[in-house]
């Protein structure tokens, strides 16, 4: 049972570990990393978690480390049940207060690993690339600058004294506003390098994120592709990254959309560590209101890095998410990453968090999780191409919210039709970064496949799919039927009435109606808007606004 704490999932999966004790039992993955995205200070604009929909960090609560060892010991319990073992406790976005967990503060990253040690996980930072300048040391962070190396050497070693098993650095660098080593010049390997030779003495390693990209781009230029960014950054760099580098690479070339082609960076860097970076938070798939279970999505990546990293879903809610349901994503990030086999996780997770349920219950659990993110797809943008939400909080319909905003999370839809051509032939050139035979694939209408069409090609409403169903009429049909089955998921869900906990049927009652508000909202904005532009009427003539 998952009301109030993971009991049923601890519990059960124990049992299950000791089911396997007669077998050998190993990891696929050797790091399975769980980031936080927590902040010390609470942040103006996104508050304690970024991107956190389960309540306050567990770790910090105004600015103040809220010292419940209990709870982090619980939660390092339930990680490391799942099959994690490495934890990263801070966000990538490295504020003032924030840096200084690598120094003066770095005693409550001592107490926080102290309990993730007790359940084989390693404690990881996230680090701000200008911390010497930041800090007050120094005049520069220049990577190259022997005066810099000495402070991140020093800085590695006061660490390691306070956390002898310390995992080491994650860096968002040169991003979204972050600083990094192009201030300086230099690459993105002199950056990770001088960063993993402070840190290879002791065993510990530096993830060096890939997500790098123009956030100030005019969206008058066409010519420039957030997708191609990270891959045109990194793969010249194949080669030069230090062994104890590994760079984490985003699932999506874009940004953790519901729909997105794989990261061609994946398949790229036969030189480099590589880790893929899953985002278990639903920034972009719900945000813990919406059931959107994740499994079937991030199998995709599964076996093109040797190491995972997910964003994590949990704060200081009762049920660890926010929504109960969600703990299935978490529970599925640890276990894809153990064993790559999405086939039954979803059934697994049920069994070990309702032991003792009736089959009943698991037909109801499995009806309204299984499709759910095929089901979130269809209510939300269409066919790949993304972002049409709304700016900032990310939560909601806003089909132009970003079109002419600086972020290049474009969809250019006009009178005519609607997407992104970025093919070799006529576009951005992006579908070349694809090797043999996926780049003939997405770059041909005639093989793309229908759910990403939107992202590789701009094409008319009337273009036919290969369901035999026009773009306009598609985009109506999906947005009637999504938001049809978040109905058929409430009245499933009240059959599960008096299978469960009060409080959990209450809370899962109470997500449910607001999926449906959210649902329901997305498929009028989005089938009007596309009835508007495109003045093609929907064959079944059903209420467009
Ligand atoms: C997204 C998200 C940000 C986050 C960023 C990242 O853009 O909206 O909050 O910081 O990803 O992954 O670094």
């Amino acid at each position: 049972m998952i009301a109030d704490g993971p009991r049923g999932l601890i519990y059960g999966l124990f049992e299950l570990a000791r089911g396997s004790r007669t077998g050998r039992y190993e990891p696929s993955y050797s790091r399975r990393m769980i980031d936080h995205w927590d902040n010390v200070d609470v942040h103006p604009v996104m508050g304690q978690v970024e991107r956190g929909y389960s309540g306050g960090s567990l770790f910090w609560a105004d600015g103040r480390f809220r010292g419940d060892l209990d709870r982090i010991r619980t939660y390092a319990r339930l990680l490391a049940a799942t099959g994690i073992n490495a934890v990263t406790i801070n966000n990538v976005n490295v504020h003032a207060t924030e840096a200084r967990l690598l120094t003066d503060r770095r005693h409550e990253v001592a107490v926080i690993a102290d309990q993730f040690r007790r359940y084989g996980i390693t404690t990881h930072l996230s680090i701000n690339f200008a911390a010497p300048v930041l800090l007050g040391d120094l005049p520069t962070a220049d990577p190259l600058d022997p005066r810099v190396r000495r402070w991140w050497t020093a800085a590695a070693a006061r660490m390691v004294e306070s956390v002898p098993d310390f995992g080491g650095f994650l860096v968002k660098a040169d991003s979204e506003g972050q600083p990094g080593p192009f201030t300086y010049g230099r690459t993105h390997a002199d950056g990770a390098n001088m960063l993993a030779e402070a840190l290879a003495p002791h065993g510990a390693v530096v993830h060096w994120r890939a997500f790098v990209y123009n956030h100030r781009q005019d969206w008058r230029d066409r010519s420039t592709d957030r997708a191609r960014a990270a891959y045109d950054h990194f793969t010249p760099l194949d080669g030069q990254f230090a062994d104890t580098v590994i760079v984490q690479v985003k699932h999506g070339p874009i940004d953790f959309q519901p729909r997105e082609p794989v990261s061609p960076v994946l398949t790229a860097m036969p030189s480099t560590r590589l880790a893929v970076e899953w985002q278990v938070t639903q920034e972009y798939t719900g945000q813990q209101r919406h059931v959107c279970y994740l499994g079937p999505m991030w199998a995709q990546t599964l076996g093109l890095a040797p190491e995972l990293s997910a964003v994590s879903n949990v704060g200081d809610d009762p049920f660890w998410t926010g929504h109960p349901l969600a703990q299935a994503n978490l529970y599925a990030a640890g276990r894809l990453a153990w064993n790559p086999d999405p086939i039954n996780v979803l059934d697994e997770w049920i069994t070990l968090t309702f032991p003792s349920a009736p089959s009943t219950l698991r037909s109801i659990l499995h009806r309204v999780m299984d499709d759910s993110w095929l089901t979130y797809e269809r209510y939300t943008a269409p066919l790949g191409v993304g972002f049409m939400v709304r700016p900032g909080h990310h939560y909601g319909p806003d089909v132009d919210g970003y079109e002419y905003t600086p972020w290049g999370t474009y969809h250019f839809a006009d009178r005519n039709g609607v997407g992104v051509d970025r093919t070799v032939a006529t576009g951005t050139g992006f579908t070349a970064q694809y090797p043999p035979p996926q780049n003939s694939r997405y770059e041909s209408l005639e093989t793309c496949p229908d759910e990403l069409l939107l992202f590789f090609h701009h094409v008319p409403y009337t273009h036919v799919l290969h369901n035999g169903s026009t773009v306009i009429q598609h985009i109506y049909d999906t947005h009637f039927d999504g938001a049809a089955q978040v109905e058929a998921m409430i009245t499933t869900w009240r059959q599960a009435a008096d299978l469960v906990t009060p409080a959990l049927h209450t809370r899962i009652t109470e997500l449910l109606d607001e999926q449906l508000r959210s649902a329901t909202e997305w498929r009028d904005q989005i089938n009007t808007y596309f009835y508007r532009k495109s003045g093609i009427p929907d064959h079944l003539g059903r209420p467009i606004h």
